[in-house]
């Protein structure tokens, strides 16, 4: 089905089980230990031995020698996989890192070595015994150091163009009253997912099925065929459940093809999880930016040049942390710089963590704002509503397909009680309490993709869905239930789905918060295709008919829709598919955040009282799990705005703290009661569901909210992420 015109009325208007706070269908089977993450699967492959990954102890350099005599005789021990007996792995699309050093060490942690024993304990203490030489060179590590020269790259596949003009900045920004010109630093950051990246591979012949955790199948498959140097079409991945992964399992980490690797070599299924030091220093992380913001202003408050310059480190060949893409559209002004530059970095790849770009471009942006509010002693919720834009302000001649950002920002001030904050900063106490409120606003992109859906209606009347969609904890099995019972007419508890399985139908999965817009508007069309065929079965007109309280009803006429299934199984697919409306339309969703913080005038320690957000995102499947997506959200943000980083030894060029008990994620002392409130409102552009994401945006904008809220409080403006509490001083 092609979706190329926005959408009318259809059965999904009914919102009869759209729309409700259904309870997740898979929270029972993981609040009890029943549903069965990669690392626990045991029976799918006998006989599976344990990998260990022995990571690089070097950043950069070379294997020069390596001895694994002493690791093979130890017991238990099935093989040792080095580049001396697997080849060199390919590389994959997404990512430019590889899997294994091959002699090569091209950052810290880089896998030298998988040791393959009968019990993981057996693997661990063998691979304390691999003598490695390295011949160590110098890297590059600083992203300081090298910031003013690093040049723009050619533009890439993903994140936009890396530079881009409208207007003339230079003249308009010299010619501004009022201006801000600042420099903002937002650190590496690591995904930490409670689950780490684990696999267990199996070969049968040429082909290898894999039990993994990953975001996008279809990057998987096509991933994990370039690397062993096989056709995508001998990979098979299930990911049915996974705990986390914001990003850092998009497509194929070091466990999965160093499992199918191993698994290879050793002739026996392997099964890796990567321990946990190895996910900072040798998976993808956030890269670290340094973003220079200039804004020129009206003594109106009318935006009239904006430089928005991010500079970002990768490993050769890897892409720039597109930062600028929340400045291209969400305020108004004529003339506008945005660019990305990129360093070589011998570090670990920098690549997508939720909403890349705009989470770490808005900490920058939204800080500048309120700077440029307090220049023009204007409120900074009024500064935001007067440069709001209902046209793409990079080509107006596009309009955004729906832009409520305004209602954002107005209804969480009321919400919030904005009116009452004291808008000098440094003089509101409670005792030794400095207590500050901020705003931020977000923006990020409505991204929706091409995605399949099999629907099956059995003989006992029961409906699956079958699709490769995964759930990394966000609630997808239950928007396929929600939209196949919306589209089917029938109790949710009829719906059973099926996910993350490479073999059913193709979806982008769980990714650029596009995983339920997505995956719902591929159920659509896979129940378009059933109801056309139950309604044929059942000898009805298909243009006249109604899918109501598990019945086909036409005039008088009503049949269960069970009778259907009746002389066999009846099984349909199909594939939406969406060309023109992206173009047309700039396609977005936004959010307000509203903080309160109480800042410690003695120890400047620094607590987050309440959140209030309100977000933009056409129609909301789940109000349930698009609140639980919203306060995780907020959760990371606090995260990003007043602990997270990555602290880099820049002379060894490897991420110190590598645990969660060193990388300060917030804990549920740190949270407060969070608000997520959605605005009503369809977009009719996306697709027939008329839903775009919230996975991502709940996040964005939220630390500049906290860093804004934390300058009302003390006076103290700090441009450099994490706000601890030294830089107060
Ligand atoms: Mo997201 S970082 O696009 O999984």
């Amino acid at each position: 089905m092609k979706f190329d015109t926005p959408a009318g009325a259809n059965p999904t208007d009914r919102m009869a089980v759209l729309g409700k706070p259904i309870d997740r269908y898979e929270a029972r089977l993981k609040t009890t230990g029943t549903a069965t993450y990669a690392y626990e699967w045991q029976d799918v492959a006998p006989g599976f031995a344990y990998g260990y990954v022995l990571g690089a102890s070097v950043a950069k350099g070379r294997i020069a020698a390596i001895d694994t005599r002493e690791a093979e005789r130890a017991p238990g021990v099935v093989g040792v996989v080095t580049y001396l007996n697997a080849g060199k792995p390919g590389v994959g699309k997404f990512y430019v890192q590889q899997m294994l050093a091959a002699p090569e060490v091209n950052h810290y942690h880089m896998p030298v070595a998988v040791v393959v024993a009968d019990t993981f304990e057996q693997a661990r203490a063998a691979a304390a015994l691999i003598r490695v030489d390295y011949t160590r060179t110098d890297g590059r590590y600083d992203l300081a150091a090298q910031a003013a020269s690093a040049p723009v790259p050619p533009d890439g596949e993903y994140g936009g163009p890396n530079e881009k003009r409208i207007g003339d900045f230079a003249s308009a920004f010299a010619a501004a009253p009022v201006k801000v010109d600042q420099t903002y630093v937002v650190p590496d950051q690591a995904h930490c997912m409670m689950e780490p990246h684990a696999t267990i591979a199996r070969w049968d012949g040429d082909r290898v099925t894999c039990w993994t955790s990953i975001q996008q199948m279809n990057w998987g498959t096509r991933d994990l065929g370039l690397i062993l140097g096989i056709p995508r079409e001998n990979v098979r991945l299930h990911s049915p459940y996974i705990g986390g992964g914001f990003g850092g399992k998009g497509t194929v980490q070091a466990d999965l093809a160093l499992a199918a690797i191993a698994a290879r070599v050793v002739k026996r299924p392997v099964k890796i999880a990567l321990q946990r030091p190895l996910m900072f220093n040798a998976t993808i992380h956030r890269p670290k930016t340094i973003q220079h913001i200039q804004l020129g202003a009206g003594h109106d408050g009318r935006i009239t040049a904006i430089l928005h310059d991010s500079v970002s480190g990768n490993l050769p060949g890897g892409r720039t942390e597109p930062c600028v893409t929340p400045t291209r559209g969400l305020y108004a002004g004529a003339n506008r710089l945005t660019r990305m530059r990129l360093a070589t970095l011998d570090l670990a790849e920098g690549n997508a963590m939720r909403a890349p770009g705009e989470a770490p471009g808005l900490m920058a942006l939204e800080i500048a704002m309120d700077e440029l509010a307090e220049k023009l002693g204007m409120d900074p919720v009024e500064l935001r509503i007067r440069n709001d834009t209902q046209v793409d302000p990079e080509d107006p001649a596009r309009p955004f397909s729906t832009r409520a950002f305004v209602a954002c920002l107005q209804e969480g001030a009321l919400r919030f009680g904005w009116d009452r904050r004291n808008a000098r900063p440094g003089a509101t106490r409670e005792g030794e309490w400095l207590i500050g409120h901020g705003v931020a606003g977000a923006i990020r992109g409505g991204k929706i993709a091409k995605a399949g859906a099999r629907a099956r209606l059995g003989r006992d009347g029961r409906m699956t869905i079958e699709t490769d969609m995964t759930d990394i904890g966000t609630g997808s099995y239950t928007v396929v239930q929600q939209t196949a019972a919306e589209m089917m007419g029938v109790e949710p508890d009829r719906i059973l789905a099926k996910l993350g399985d490479s073999s059913f139908p193709e979806t982008p999965g769980s990714g650029g918060q596009q995983g339920a817009p997505s995956v719902s508007a591929g159920v659509y069309a896979a129940c378009v295709a059933l109801r056309e065929a139950v309604a044929q079965r059942l000898g009805f007109n298909t243009a006249e008919v109604d899918f109501v309280d598990g019945h086909v009803r036409s005039g008088n006429r009503s049949v269960p829709i069970a009778d259907a299934a009746k002389g066999g199984e009846i099984v349909v697919e199909d594939t939406m598919t969406f060309d023109k409306l992206a173009d047309q339309f700039n396609q977005q969703t936004f959010a307000a955040h509203f903080a309160e913080v109480a800042v410690n005038a003695y120890t400047g320690e620094t607590r987050v009282r309440r959140v209030v957000s309100v977000c933009a995102a056409g129609r909301i499947i789940n109000p349930k799990t698009a609140r639980s997506q919203v306060i995780g959200g907020v959760v990371m943000g606090i995260g990003a705005a007043l602990t997270e980083e990555m602290a880099l030894d820049t002379r060894f060029g490897f991420f110190v703290n590598h645990d969660l008990a060193q990388y300060e994620v917030p804990v549920h002392l740190d949270v407060p009661h969070l608000e997520a409130h959605f605005i009503d409102e369809v977009d009719p552009t996306i697709s027939p569901v008329k839903a775009k994401g919230v996975g991502e945006l709940g996040l964005t904008g939220v630390a500049p909210a906290i860093a804004n809220a934390v300058y009302n409080a003390t006076g103290v403006r700090v441009r450099d992420y994490p706000l601890t509490l030294d830089k107060y001083l």
